[in-house]
């Protein structure tokens, strides 16, 4: 009675106490998340399925992450999301979970969640934005500001008309419509079966995103009547999907992290390895912007990652059981592609297979790095040069538009102290613009090695999640500026060229920097946070421990 009495006073009639499911609805709605103001209105859409099916829904929010406001990057605080989800979902008398999610973290964020607490759970992306238009052209979020950006450095664009074209760039609801990391985890939501087919390209504000929202609704009150849990869906064959798939799409290297943490969640063995070897027979098909031409929009009309997924093929696990109860196989199996220069064949793709993630590896990197070989230039896969060194992106910054910056096209730059327990939460600082200097010669391009991530919405030849880190004592800070660096993505190596007795002398003077933090989430994060080749998680939240609370739950 006392659950009962509360819960009327939200005007509940008493037969929503018959027994039928009760269906939370996890929103990461907030007008600081811009890329998830509209979650309120896809979560009125669940609700209709919901109570279409027979189950009592609840929307409930969740922390908001947005992307482009939260400092000193969203990513500090998706553990934190995935901790808070974990808990609420649990805590509360909920008997299955549809999880909104939009911006880049939100959406590895819940199904971290999701995976620990393992009740029926089914995600509904909110979708990506209409595209961009600014004089005649599309533009892509995000890959338009890199562009931008260093036309304004170089003198091509004017302030005001970076002013204008800024409204021009994200101008309806919805997630950022490149292949940047929205749009990629949108799609590995969907990859692994987690989402209906077709959710992660519907453009935010496009009729079916919200009939489809309104079939997962539907669906969620089947799941729980079937028992269909997360760890039924997400198995090894479903994270392999998502790898192939991924590199299908051109997507962002920010998956590699979110999908190694939420196996480390379920309990699936999945490795950095992985990411390179699963994909060396896997072409790029999509033609989208950072690496190719078109926008999520242009996805969503050539056939979405349906069509992408039945072009792959015997490629994928066609057997991996999926939200809706049946196989990808069988969800995919008559999935049409409408134009084929946004969705290419398999047999004439838009990138050969093996230019997608590779995973480097050497002294400058013992515990792995990635490169994403189609955001990068091929002339500079093979490089050698001498370091230009940087302990932060601040650093740099203050000295790239110095005409007399010691620089050339062949110099390696390095943006260190940037890893998860560096700057701290491993921002998306790998990505800096060039120099100036450089720009003004037309130079396009310059190897750049950081332990930080890079924006799915960037490109250029940037090796990324350099691990360990430097803050953690990584080879990466025991490097000076003059030092020769030898990449060598064929190879897979990334080597500094230093004797290793200088570099153990250079090791022992080497003395960490100090603490960032010493109360509050970010002491909590640094002191457990796990390094970028394992995903990022905190070490005493890998793993699950059920629906239950209290002395039910260990
Ligand atoms: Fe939120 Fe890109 S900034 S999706």
């Amino acid at each position: 009675m006392n659950h009962r009495a509360w819960m009327r006073s939200e005007g509940f009639t008493p037969e929503v106490f018959d027994g039928r499911p009760v269906i939370g609805i996890a929103t990461t709605w907030s007008e600081l998340a811009p890329c998830n103001v509209h979650l309120h209105r896809v979560a009125e859409s669940v609700k209709r399925g919901v109570w279409q099916a027979g189950g009592f829904p609840l929307e409930f929010p969740a922390m908001a992450l947005g992307e482009t406001l939260l400092r000193p990057t969203a990513m500090l605080y998706r553990n934190l999301l995935a901790m808070e989800a974990e808990e609420l979902i649990r805590a509360n008398p909920l008997d299955g979970v549809v999880l909104l999610s939009g911006c880049d973290k939100t959406t590895p964020g819940l199904l971290m969640a999701a995976s620990s607490v393992g009740l029926p759970a089914i995600m509904v992306t909110g979708g990506p934005m209409l595209s961009g238009k600014y004089q005649g052209t599309d533009v892509g979020s995000g890959t338009a500001v890199w562009r931008w950006e260093e036309d304004l450095l170089a003198g091509r664009m004017t302030e005001q008309e970076c002013a204008f074209a800024e409204g021009c760039m994200a101008r309806s609801n919805g997630h950022c419509m490149t292949m940047g990391t929205a749009s990629t985890m949108a799609s590995m939501a969907e990859a692994l079966g987690m989402q209906l087919p077709y959710s992660a390209t519907w453009p935010a504000v496009d009729a079916r995103r919200y009939e489809t929202a309104q079939r997962a609704g539907q669906r969620i009150v089947s799941m729980v009547e079937s028992d269909l849990t997360p760890d039924k869906i997400m198995t090894r064959a479903a994270f392999e999907n998502a790898i192939k798939v991924n590199a299908a799409i051109g997507g962002s290297t920010n998956a590699v992290i979110h999908l190694l943490a939420i196996a480390g969640r379920l309990g699936v063995p999945l490795q950095l390895d992985d990411f390179d070897t699963l994909i060396r027979d896997v072409p790029t098909l999509l033609n989208l912007q950072p690496s190719g031409k078109y926008l999520m929009e242009d996805f969503c009309y050539a056939g979405g990652l349906p069509a992408v997924m039945r072009e792959l093929g015997g490629l994928l696990h066609t057997g991996a059981l999926t939200v809706t109860g049946a196989s990808v196989g069988e969800n995919v199996a008559a999935a049409p592609c409408w134009n084929r220069d946004v969705i290419m064949a398999l047999d004439q793709p838009f990138q050969a297979a093996g230019t997608g993630t590779a995973v480097l590896r050497g002294n400058l990197a013992p515990d792995g790095a990635v490169i994403k070989q189609s955001a990068a230039s091929p002339q500079l896969l093979k490089h050698r040069g001498r370091a230009l060194v940087f302990d932060s992106p601040e650093a740099y910054h203050q000295v790239a538009a110095d005409p007399d910056l010691d620089v050339d096209e062949d110099t390696v730059l390095i943006i260190r102290y940037c890893g998860p327990k560096g700057y701290p939460g491993m921002p998306e600082t790998a990505n800096v613009p060039l120099p100036a200097k450089l720009l003004k010669r037309g130079v396009k391009d310059l190897v750049r090695i950081c332990d930080g991530r890079m924006s799915g919405t960037a490109y250029g030849t940037v090796v990324l999640h350099v691990a360990p880190e430097a803050a953690a004592g990584g080879p990466l800070a025991l490097v000076r500026t003059g030092d020769w660096i030898t990449l060598d993505v064929p190879a897979r190596t990334l080597s500094l060229d230093v004797p290793d007795d200088e570099l153990a002398a250079r090791r022992a003077a080497w003395a960490p920097p100090p603490r960032l933090a010493t109360r509050g989430w970010t002491w909590l994060y640094t002191e457990h946070v796990q390094q970028a080749d394992t995903g990022c998680d905190l070490d005493f939240l890998i793993g699950k421990s059920g629906a239950q609370v209290g002395r039910d739950s260990h």
